[in-house]
């Protein structure tokens, strides 16, 4: 029987799940499983399989409990009904004491809204392993390398309350797994990577911006993290917030009739501009995006957008959106030299945090690995290629690539009986967590060669993890 390895993305903006396959021989296969959700069509609401299950929960107004695509694509629909509530972004509140709902008598607090989007994945992930007779060995979540003590601790609440087998769960960096996820075989582990010199993760989510600074050295067969960002909260949610507000200017609206149903539909409407901005201008190889917003400026470069504000304001409004309004809006966001001006909520603020700690300068960074739906935003892509002045390497599927890599991360590790440092870990839950993988080659087989492969080691202390090296061997 195949032994199966589950990679859990438990994302602010959407969760995603792949599975890695250790079969006797030793050859890994790794492939993501489309979870189960409540969608619509055309023909109407029915469940169906998606690589990608968006983070948001509909409570409804008995007890019961969705997830998914259906929730995010209705959210302003469903808020309508009385007694039915939906949660966005719970990620993000993990930490957050006050942080409570009070819904048909009981109470959530973040962790439980997590609970609930664990457990529609830990359905389709039960469904797959028994369908296809595979023996579940390990189950990693990912958290950002920033993730305070507490948010771990709560990250696992929440697969406890959601049904998971604890006994085989641990957590994993998402820069780690994100690194991951390009792992190929153990002749050579990671073709791309060419340099014993740090490389840096940026990730980009709805939620946050993780940055760490990173060397992987195959000689001694060591990730060894130099830095990690603070954790903060300036994402791909906040650039939607950003051109929502926008679009409500230039609609002009009476304020008094906005309600959470049209705020709902305009931040839809934010996310639609801010990816027709995005293929609009794609990756022009000059890569300055000064002289891209002046050419869109001086050629009135524009985007289109459809806003249905029902049932608060009558009417589809059409409106024509140029490219450098929204180029010009989300500059403080994405221009260094914005940062002071907006009070650090810019991406550049977690990247020369990460740097600064690991007393690195960019022009020491020789690779930048980009993971998260951020990744395919061209605006950060050009700002991030002027800075570095070093090869961009968006990860295969950015979106998929934490989980992806977190599935490999745990077959390579073997981790599924967890050393007394795990067990430890599991215990006192107050522990940061950082990996290390090694690369001997055992003589004995293919598949103890891949065995040995890799190790996760739970190391106690943030600031050990964050600024430790670690190996084994
Ligand atoms: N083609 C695209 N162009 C621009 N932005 C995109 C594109 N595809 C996805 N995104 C953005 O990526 C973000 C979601 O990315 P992702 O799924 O990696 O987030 P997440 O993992 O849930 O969040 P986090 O890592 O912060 O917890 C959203 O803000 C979404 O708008
Ligand atoms: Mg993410």
């Amino acid at each position: 029987m195949p032994k199966a390895y589950v990679g859990i993305d438990l994302g602010t903006t959407n969760t995603a799940c792949a599975i890695a396959e250790l079969h006797d021989d030793g050859t890994m296969e790794c492939r993501q499983i489309p979870l189960q959700q409540l969608g619509a069509d055309a023909k109407g609401v029915a469940y169906h399989h998606d690589k990608t299950l968006p983070s948001v929960v509909w409570l409804g107004d008995g007890n019961q409990v969705y997830t998914g695509t259906f929730c995010r694509d209705h959210a302003d629909l469903i808020s309508q009904h009385a007694g039915s509530k939906v949660i966005h972004g719970i990620k993000s509140e993990l930490a957050n004491r006050h942080w409570k709902l009070l819904h048909n008598g009981q109470k959530y607090g973040p962790a439980e809204i997590s609970s609930c989007i664990l457990r529609t994945a830990w359905a389709t992930l039960l469904m797959h392993l028994q369908s296809h007779q595979l023996a579940l060995e390990a189950i990693i979540i990912t958290i950002p390398a920033s993730f305070s003590s507490t948010m771990r601790r709560e990250t696992l609440r929440a697969a406890d309350m959601a049904g998971l087998p604890m006994e085989k769960v641990s957590l994993l960096d998402e820069p780690i797994a994100a690194v991951f996820s390009s792992y190929e075989t153990a002749a050579e582990p990671f073709p791309n990577i060419h340099t014993g010199e740090p490389i840096v993760v940026f990730d980009m989510g709805g939620g946050t911006v993780d940055v760490t600074a990173l060397t992987i050295q195959p000689d001694e067969r060591a990730v060894r993290i130099h830095s990690t960002s603070r954790y903060n909260q300036v994402a791909g949610d906040d650039l939607d917030l950003e051109i929502a507000a926008y679009l409500w200017r230039r609609l002009a609206c009476d304020p008094a009739k906005l309600t959470r149903v049209s705020s709902i539909a305009l931040l839809r409407a934010g996310e639609a501009v801010k990816r027709a901005v995005s293929e609009r201008i794609g990756r022009p190889p000059s890569g300055d995006t000064q002289a891209v917003r002046e050419e869109c400026r001086k050629h009135h470069l524009a985007v289109g957008v459809k806003i249905d504000l029902s049932p608060d304001f009558e009417g589809i409004r059409t409106l024509a959106v140029p490219i450098a309004d929204i180029l010009d809006i989300l500059r403080p966001f994405l221009d260094k030299n914005e940062r002071a001006s907006n009070h650090g909520r810019n991406i550049f603020t977690p990247i020369l945090e990460a740097l600064d700690r690991g007393g690195l300068s960019p022009i020491q960074i020789k690779q930048v690995y980009l993971a998260g739906g951020g990744a395919y935003f061209n605006p950060v892509y050009l700002e991030l290629g002027a800075f570095f002045n070093s090869a961009l390497s968006p990860l295969a599927g950015p979106e998929y690539a934490v989980s992806h890599g977190a599935a490999k991360f745990a077959a390579l590790s073997q981790c599924s009986r967890p050393s007394r440092r795990q067990a430890a870990y599991r215990r006192s839950r107050d522990s940061a967590t950082c990996a290390a993988y090694c690369g001997r080659k055992s003589r004995s087989s293919r598949a103890a060669s891949v065995a040995a492969m890799a190790t996760a080691l739970m190391l106690k202390g943030s600031v050990t993890a964050r600024t430790g090296s670690s190996a084994c061997g």
